[in-house]
Order: structure tokens, then C-alpha cells, then sequence
């Protein structure tokens, strides 16, 4: 009792230090703002205008009005503050340290002179940052920026930056979830950052550097950069032509101008779908001036506009001499100088075309002789075919000469001495005279080393969907799932590398009891790394020496087998792109598929490796048939993977967006509805049927993963949460993706089972529709699907209008598509409470799939994954596979258990679950 009474007056004295601590600091706040703040005067801070507290603790500040003085270095002592915004106040000094606890920091527009150069040291909660126009002193990005893992908006417009723009924001860096990037008005210098391909970004604003060279170098990586929505890069120094943008299918707004770009307006830019505003003006742009899409505005104005058009009129082809010279030019970038003299639509008039020599008319010399060209020669020069003289001698050029120059009819020179060229020489008739010298490699059948061929442009990677592509595996080895299976890899690595060793891992290790009826695992952590590899084990797979064997049964992988099976992740093998990461597919060697998801390297500190292995302990627990299972996973010090099933029809948006273009089927009402139901049953498993309360975050149908059954499975668990023990909403650090967030969440932060009803609502109005969640194609008015569907439903005449037009749907069809788009309504209501739960859902479509049960048995039987299998069904299996194998050897299980370094004994009787990328810590 008396202890009782001593921790309340504890408690109490905590919470008035707690209170006066606050209430210190705002005051102190108070006097270093030199003008009278209104609204400033209660004697409770928490009652301040645009001040919020959580309990007595300062959770917000927000400023209002035009305040002038400093901020006191006592700020950083708020320690539960997480929003900070005094946008807009005429504020000066320099800006102080500030908590830990910090989620925005929003001080744009003030008269801040600095930030310390470690600011960012502590920020890891930090998710958004605006310090846009504030006259700090020069700086260079500081790369304390780095530790802010949660960076979601960086936003620095005219805010004093030189130098380079850090290869860290791009990807592979520590922010996995940056999609802002807003660094317009700096003083940057150099080129694009490479790691900019990949990378999350969605909107990047890098226009009007004020550095005497500017931003420089080619605009190539763009294409790489498929999550683009908005791309402002005018007023810069790059050169080059304008890539490829047919992965982009978000993009809207491009400003390229005022650059010095070349080359021709490729077609994947004009045709592009999601494209609303772009302007090209002021640049070097070669061919037919470009005809966009209705509704596109465009200002590409010839007259004011330096570019080199061949005419003035918007889609006129080029003259055929004119195409024949563009296409010679394009594997040497467009080179500038050529673009600026290159003007009109007839080489021949006038004869001042750079390089171009005509007779009559016709183009009789090109001589391109010491111009610092590189790229390869291309095979349209024979298309040239009044050329005498071809001249291409003292450049940097690869490739081989193309045996399309030998039939040229009236060629009497062709100098290509002094490049880098190699190969054979094709046979030019006798009268040619052919120059070949000072090319090292020419007669010899191999690349040189050194700077390679041109890319063959050929970038036809299909782009799956930020989601993680994921699958079942088909087929015998459904037995991985039961985690009895023996990998074999051919390891290259041998003790004797002395690398230093990954901290523990977690093994869950599964035993056969005697009985045979129940499978026992315990889990231990191994002292090794990537899987624990036991050396001079024959197998029945590898000739080779070194052949290394991991335990049975053992969920870790090693990064041996997996550079294997991904052909040393092999750009071919990639099935997705995410923003945690890569998802390469696998082929062991008895054919089975598995995906590999490979997590990017620089985001996983301290931190993230303790939240990859929780993450790992908790869905463990987690397990059901609609749900993707994760099979392995790898830790190394480099390196972390996770091996799922492989589902082979991929992303359920595929199949309903991207149909078309993928040569796919339309999914018909009844797919739908299954589909739709196996989601709902999924996300109802997570939210209560697992005994604890797990939020998936970012349900949309890039994660919803489809089986050659076409039945379908949830992935991606990379933003799960558990809620806290007996607690059915909790904050959390927004996440998620746009179109799918509730409106509570999205505001508040706070994570209910409900956030991913709304988001399941919004995947039955896309299954419904066809349409994605935001589409800009659409007028503004109608980009937001939820309340375009909404408005739909309400006036009965338009309801037909909401129907997929890719599906037929008959009389029977239409009742239950009634019933859906109510529902799928419901789900999305504004208020929490007045979304059904998951169980609802399931109720009311079970019985409309019913209906039309497929016939033919189960698929996923077929597949030797499905989870209610029996045990001795699964061993039976796990000893075909067994036998095949020939690998499995229980004697290296023991050993492995007994060389652990300590045990954990916290995960359940469950061999394997699921899991996905990490994600670093949420606020709480
Ligand atoms: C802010 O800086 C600008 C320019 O440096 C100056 O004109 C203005 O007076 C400053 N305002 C305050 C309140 O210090
Ligand atoms: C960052 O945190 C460490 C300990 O967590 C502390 O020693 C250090 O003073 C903090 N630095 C800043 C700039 O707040
Ligand atoms: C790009 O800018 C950098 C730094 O300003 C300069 O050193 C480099 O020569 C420039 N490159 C080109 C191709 O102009
Ligand atoms: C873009 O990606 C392709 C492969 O996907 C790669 O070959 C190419 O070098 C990349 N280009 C840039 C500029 O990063
Ligand atoms: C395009 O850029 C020019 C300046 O180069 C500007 O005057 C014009 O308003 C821009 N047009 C659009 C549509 O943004
Ligand atoms: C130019 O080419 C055309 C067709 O190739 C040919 O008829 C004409 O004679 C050529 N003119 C000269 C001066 O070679
Ligand atoms: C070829 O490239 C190298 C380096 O990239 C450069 O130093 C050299 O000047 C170039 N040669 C010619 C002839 O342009």
C-alpha cells in the first residue's frame, strides 16, 4: 500500500516536472519573440493559439502571424513535440537543435542564417522538412540529413545549397520513403546523381540553379526514375536528348526548358497518357516539332523558343535527308554542336551544316573527323546513299563498323582511324579507300575493356507495380513452406574469408517429433551470418569442391544459394521495384520458383536491423492461405532478403490496369468477386483471427498477388503493425500510399483496423470501375475515385456508368454488383465507425462467390502449399522432395542448435509465416 501511494506521488511529480518543463520552454519561446503574439496570454501553454498538447505535454506548434526575433535553444527540451511550423514569420538567428520526437519541421520563408551542420544527427522521426527561402549562409546538404530514415518531403527551394546534389537522396539511400524533392533556386553544380534511378521519388524540382555552371550532364537517368509525377528541371545546363518516359505512367508535368537538350521528342513523351502540362521552349530540340495530345498544355513556341525543329509546324515530318542525318547522330547523343548549326529542313541550302558537305543537292562528304564523339557508327549512314566521303576519324567510337557501309554505291573514303572501334572489317570493294588504324582492337572478335558499347536503347523492362511481386511457388515444393527442406548451394565463401560475421539471426528450426504428428521448432539465434554453411558436404547437385550444405529446416538462406537462383540478381531476373527494395525471381534447381526480395543496403542500420529481425519474429506468427508466405530470408552484413513464394500471374493491377498493354485478359465479375472475397478474408485473418491485432497499412491492388488459380493473396507486410497489447488504435508515423489512406489516418496518424477497410473499399471500387484510385487522366473533378464513385452511386441514372467496360455482366451479374459498390462505398466511409469490419465483409460476399463455385478442385491443393494440409500429407511431400535431393542430413540440424550463441524461445509452433520489408521505427 505504502509503496502504492509513493509511486503516485512519483507519478505526480513526474507529470508536474513533465508540465513545467513544457511550460518553461514556451514561455522562454515566448520572450525571444520580440512581437506581442495574440492568443499568447493564458496561463495554460496548452490553450496557446496553435498550440496542442497531448496530456500537459507540447505536441504542436503551430505560428500563425508575422512574428520577428529568434527562437531560444531550449526547444529541443519539447520532447513529445512532433509538429513545428512557423512558416512564414520574419524569425532570424540561427535555427536551434530541436527533439528527437520531431516529425515536420516547417520554417520556410523566415530569416534563419544557418542550421547546424549536425542538426539532423537525431532527427530519425523526422518525415517532412521545409526550410525554403531563408537566407542561410552557403552549404553544402549536410549529411547528418542521412539519419532521417523517415524522410518523406525534403524541401529546400532557395535555401543556400552548393555543391552536388548527394548521391543519398537517390536509391539505395536511407530514404526509402522520400517522394518530395524540392531543391529548385540552390547553387548546385555538376551532374545528376546516378543512384536517382530507382529511386521513390515523385516529385523532383531542381529548376534555376544560380551556380555559374548549373546542374550539367544528361537527363538519362530520368528514365530510370519511373515513380516520376512531376519533373522540373528548366533552367539548368543539361544536354543530351530527352529519354525514354514509357515507364512513367504517373507523369503529368514536365518543364525541360531553358536547358540545352537535343535530339529528337521521343514518342513514349508525346504519347503519354497521364501527361498534362510540359513545355520544351528554349533548347536545342531537333526533328518534327512534337504534336502532343488534346488537352495537353504545351508551350513549345518555335518563334521565342531557341529549338532546332526542322519546320514550324507542329507534326510536319522532316525531310528524308533531314530523319537520315537525325538517326546517324543518335547513338553520339545528339552531340550540341551539330544541334545548334543543324537548322532548317535541307542540309544542302546554304551548305553551313556542321560536318555536312553537299554536291548538287545531295550530301556528298560527312566529315564528324575529331569532334569528341563517342557512341557507336550507325548502320543509317548507308542510307545516305549519295555520300563519297564518310569521316569519322579521331572520335571516342565503340562498336564495330557496320557491314551496311560496304554497299554504299559511291563511297570512295571511309576513315575511321584513331577510335575505339573493333571486330571484323567488312569487305568494301576494291576502289574503297578504308582508314582503320589507331584502333586498337579492329580484326580482333572481342570488346575492348575500357568505355563500353552504346546501350542498344532497347529498355523494355516491364515495370510490375511498386508492390512487391511475390508468388506461390507451383508445384512439388510447397514443403518449403513447412520449413523441411534442404537447401544445397554451391558457396564460394569458406571460413577461411575471416569476413566478419552478420550479428544473429533468427533460426526457426523445425524438429520431427516422434509421434510424427507434430512439428516442433525451436528457435535459436545462429552466430552466423547468411545462413549457416557446413563445409565438405557431397551432394547430388554440384561437381564443384566446395560444395556447402545449409541445415534442414533452417528459414535462413544463404546469400550463396540466392545469387544462384537470381543469377547474381540479375537486372533480367527483376520482377518489381519497391520502395524497400528489389524483388528478383528465382529458379532452384528442381525448378521451383521462389521471389527474392533484396532489401536496399545503405537504409539498414542499427535500428532497421532490429526492427528486420522483429519484423521477421512477429509475422512468423502469422500465417494463412491469402496471405503471401514468406519462405526464408537472409541477413548478411550487406545484405538483407527475404524469400516468398513466386506468384505467377503477378499484381492484381496489372490485371485490371494494365491488361491492355500486357496482352492479358480482362478479369470477368466472377474473378472478381473471388478475388475480391480471398482479400477480404486475408485482411480479416490479420485483424483479429490471429489472435493479436496486425494493420496491414497499404493494402491497393499492387499488393494483392495472383496465383495461376487466380486466386489471390495479400503482400507486402512492410508497413504491418501490431497494435499494442489490449489496444485497438495507436499512432503511428504516416504511411501508406495516396488514393488508399482513410482521411482519419491520414490526418491524425492514428492506425485503426479501419484504415485498411477504407483502403480495401477503394480496391473494390477499382475492381468495380477499372479505375485506378487517383487517376489524373481524368478532369479534375473526377481524379478522386472515391468521390467520383460516390457522386455516381447517388444519382441512379449514372450508376451504369460506373461498370468496368472491360466486363460483361449479366442480369444475375448486376445484383451482385449492386451489392459491391455499395459495400465498397461503405467500406470507404469518412467516419471510422461507419465502416463495417472485416468479418462483415466477408459475410456479404461469401455467399455471392458461392454462387459461382468453381467446379474443378481446388487449385491450391495442386500447388502443395495449401496450409491446412495435414502433417503427414506434408511430410509425405517433404519426402518426395527429399529423395530427390538426396541433401538432407539431420546431423548437421543438432549441430546447428548447439553452436547457437543464445535462444530465443518467443516464436510459436509455426514453421514459417510471412514477412516484408522493414521499415524503420514508427514514432512509437
Ligand atoms: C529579413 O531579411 C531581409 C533581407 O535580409 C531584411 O530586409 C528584413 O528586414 C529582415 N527582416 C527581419 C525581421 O529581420
Ligand atoms: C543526439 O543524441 C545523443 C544520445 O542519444 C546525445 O548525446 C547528443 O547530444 C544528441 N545530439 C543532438 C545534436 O541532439
Ligand atoms: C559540369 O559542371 C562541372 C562543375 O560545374 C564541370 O566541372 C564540368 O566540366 C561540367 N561538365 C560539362 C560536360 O559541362
Ligand atoms: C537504367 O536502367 C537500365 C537497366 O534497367 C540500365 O541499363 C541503365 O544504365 C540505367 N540508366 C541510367 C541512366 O541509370
Ligand atoms: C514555358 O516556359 C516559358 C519560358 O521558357 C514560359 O514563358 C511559359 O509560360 C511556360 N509555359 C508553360 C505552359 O508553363
Ligand atoms: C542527287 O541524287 C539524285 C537521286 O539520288 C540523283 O538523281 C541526282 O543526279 C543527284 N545529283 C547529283 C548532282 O549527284
Ligand atoms: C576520349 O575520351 C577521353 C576520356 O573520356 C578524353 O580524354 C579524350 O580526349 C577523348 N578523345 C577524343 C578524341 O575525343
Amino acid at each position: 500500500m505504502g509503496l502504492g501511494v509513493s509511486y503516485v506521488v512519483l507519478f505526480c511529480l513526474m507529470f508536474v516536472f513533465a508540465w513545467s518543463q513544457d511550460d518553461d520552454v514556451m514561455q522562454k519561446l515566448k520572450k525571444a519573440i520580440s512581437t506581442p503574439i495574440v492568443g499568447w496570454s493564458d496561463s495554460d501553454i496548452c490553450k496557446w493559439d496553435g498550440v496542442r498538447c497531448d496530456g500537459k505535454r507540447v505536441k504542436s506548434i503551430q505560428m500563425n502571424q508575422i512574428i520577428e526575433g529568434t527562437l531560444p535553444k531550449e526547444l529541443v527540451q519539447l520532447t513529445e513535440l512532433k509538429y513545428f511550423d512557423f512558416m512564414g514569420c520574419q524569425l532570424s538567428g540561427s535555427f536551434p537543435y530541436m527533439p528527437n520526437s520531431l516529425q515536420n519541421l516547417r520554417i520556410s520563408s523566415n530569416n534563419f542564417t544557418s542550421i547546424p551542420n549536425d542538426f539532423f544527427n537525431n532527427m530519425t522521426n523526422l518525415k517532412e522538412v521545409r526550410i525554403d527561402s531563408n537566407p542561410f549562409s552557403q552549404w553544402e546538404v549536410p549529411s547528418s540529413l542521412k539519419n532521417c530514415l523517415a524522410l518523406q518531403t525534403f524541401s529546400a527551394v532557395n535555401a543556400g545549397f552548393v555543391g552536388t546534389i548527394p548521391e543519398f537522396f537517390g536509391n539505395n539511400g536511407p530514404f526509402p520513403g522520400l517522394v518530395d524533392l524540392f531543391l529548385s533556386f540552390n547553387s548546385f553544380e555538376a551532374a545528376l546523381p546516378l543512384s536517382f534511378a530507382g529511386s521513390s521519388i515523385e516529385k523532383l524540382w531542381l529548376n534555376g540553379q544560380k551556380s555559374n555552371n548549373k546542374l550539367n550532364g544528361t537527363i538519362s537517368v530520368l528514365q530510370n526514375m519511373t515513380s516520376l509525377t512531376q519533373i522540373w528541371v528548366h533552367g539548368n545546363s543539361f544536354t543530351g536528348p530527352i529519354p525514354d518516359f514509357s515507364n512513367h505512367d504517373q507523369l503529368f508535368d514536365v518543364s525541360l526548358r531553358d536547358n540545352q537538350l537535343t535530339g529528337v521528342v521521343p514518342p513514349s513523351l508525346t504519347s503519354l497518357n497521364s501527361l498534362k502540362v510540359v513545355n520544351l521552349t528554349n533548347n536545342y530540340l531537333q526533328g518534327s516539332p512534337p504534336k502532343f495530345q488534346d488537352g495537353v498544355r504545351v508551350d513549345n513556341d518555335m518563334v521565342r523558343g531557341n529549338n532546332r525543329f526542322c519546320t514550324s509546324k507542329v507534326g510536319q515530318p522532316c525531310s528524308p535527308l533531314v530523319n537520315a542525318l537525325l538517326s546517324v547522330v543518335e547513338p553520339f547523343g545528339y552531340p550540341l554542336a551539330l544541334a545548334d548549326s543543324w537548322q532548317g529542313n535541307d542540309p544542302c541550302n546554304g551548305n553551313n551544316w556542321i560536318g555536312i558537305v553537299c554536291s548538287g543537292g545531295n550530301i556528298s562528304i560527312i566529315n564528324f573527323q575529331d569532334m569528341h564523339f563517342s557512341g557507336s557508327i550507325s548502320p543509317s549512314f548507308a542510307s545516305l546513299t549519295s555520300l563519297t566521303k564518310l569521316l569519322l576519324a579521331k572520335n571516342n567510337l565503340t562498336g564495330t563498323i557496320p557491314k551496311e557501309l560496304a554497299s554504299m554505291p559511291h563511297l570512295k573514303e571511309l576513315d575511321v582511324s584513331n577510335n575505339l572501334l573493333y571486330g571484323e572489317i567488312p569487305s568494301f570493294r576494291g576502289d574503297v579507300v578504308v582508314k582503320t588504324g589507331g584502333n586498337p582492337d579492329i580484326g580482333k572478335d572481342k570488346k575492348p575493356p575500357g568505355p563500353s558499347g552504346p546501350s542498344s536503347g532497347g529498355e523494355d523492362k516491364k515495370k510490375l507495380g511498386v508492390g512487391a511481386i511475390v508468388g506461390i511457388v507451383v508445384g512439388i515444393v510447397g514443403l518449403l513452406g513447412v520449413a523441411v527442406l534442404v537447401f544445397v548451394m554451391y558457396g564460394r565463401r569458406r571460413k577461411r574469408d575471416g569476413k566478419v560475421q552478420s550479428p544473429n539471426a533468427i533460426v526457426v528450426h523445425p524438429h520431427h517429433s516422434g509421434d510424427g504428428k507434430s512439428l516442433k521448432i525451436s528457435v535459436a539465434a545462429s552466430g552466423s551470418s547468411c545462413g549457416r554453411v557446413v563445409e565438405g558436404t557431397s551432394t547430388a547437385f554440384s561437381p564443384s569442391s566446395s560444395v556447402q550444405t545449409v541445415e534442414a529446416g533452417n528459414m535462413v538462406i544463404s546469400i550463396q544459394v540466392l545469387r544462384e537462383v537470381t543469377n547474381n540478381f540479375s537486372e533480367k531476373n527483376i520482377l518489381g521495384k519497391g520502395g524497400f527494395g528489389t524483388v528478383y525471381k528465382g529458379e532452384l534447381d528442381d525448378g521451383t520458383k521462389i521471389a527474392v526480395k533484396r532489401m536496399q543496403s545503405e537504409m539498414v542500420g542499427d535500428k532497421g536491423l532490429t526492427e528486420f529481425r522483429s519484423e521477421i519474429a512477429v509475422l512468423t506468427k502469422v500465417r494463412h492461405r491469402h496471405l503471401v508466405a514468406l519462405l526464408g530470408y537472409c541477413l548478411d552484413d550487406n545484405e538483407k532478403l527475404l524469400v516468398y513464394e513466386y506468384m505467377p500471374q503477378g499484381p492484381l493491377s496489372q490485371h485490371l490496369f494494365e491488361w491492355k498493354d500486357d496482352g492479358l485478359e480482362p478479369l470477368g465479375w466472377k474473378r472478381r468477386l473471388s478475388i475480391a472475397l480471398d482479400v477480404a478474408r486475408g485482411v480479416e485473418y490479420l485483424h483479429g483471427l490471429a489472435q493479436q491485432i496486425f494493420i496491414h497499412r497499404d493494402l491497393k491492388p499492387s499488393n494483392i498477388l495472383l496465383g495461376d488459380d487466380m486466386r489471390a493473396k495479400v503482400s507486402d507486410f512492410g508497413l504491418v503493425r501490431l497494435a499494442p497489447e489490449g489496444q485497438a488504435s495507436f499512432e503511428t508515423r504516416l504511411a501508406g500510399t495516396f488514393g488508399y489512406l482513410a482521411p482519419e489516418y491520414a490526418v491524425t496518424g492514428r492506425v485503426t483496423t479501419k484504415v485498411d477497410v477504407y483502403s480495401y473499399g477503394v480496391i473494390l471500387m477499382e475492381m468495380v470501375t477499372g479505375r485506378r484510385a487517383i487517376d489524373n487522366s481524368q478532369p479534375d473533378e473526377n481524379v478522386h475515385l472515391v468521390t467520383w464513385f460516390r457522386r455516381m452511386l447517388i444519382n441512379k441514372d449514372s450508376f451504369a456508368k460506373v461498370i468496368d467496360p472491360a466486363m460483361e455482366i449479366d442480369e444475375e451479374g448486376l445484383e451482385s454488383f449492386k451489392t459491391i459498390a455499395g459495400l465498397a462505398s461503405q467500406c470507404c466511409a469518412r467516419e471510422p465507425y461507419q465502416r463495417p469490419d472485416m468479418g462483415h465483409v466477408v459475410n456479404v460476399l461469401a455467399p455471392l462467390v458461392e454462387i459461382w463455385k468453381p467446379t474443378e478442385p481446388d487449385a491450391e491443393d495442386l500447388f502443395g502449399i495449401d496450409l491446412d494440409m495435414t502433417l503427414p500429407q506434408a511430410l509425405s511431400k517433404w519426402k518426395n522432395f527429399e529423395g530427390r535431393t538426396n541433401t538432407f542430413d539431420s546431423s548437421y540440424s543438432s549441430s546447428m542448435i548447439t553452436s547457437c550463441e543464445n535462444t530465443q524461445s518467443s516464436i510459436p509452433p509455426r514453421s514459417s509465416g510471412f514477412a516484408d520489408s522493414f521499415t524503420s521505427a514508427d514514432a512509437r
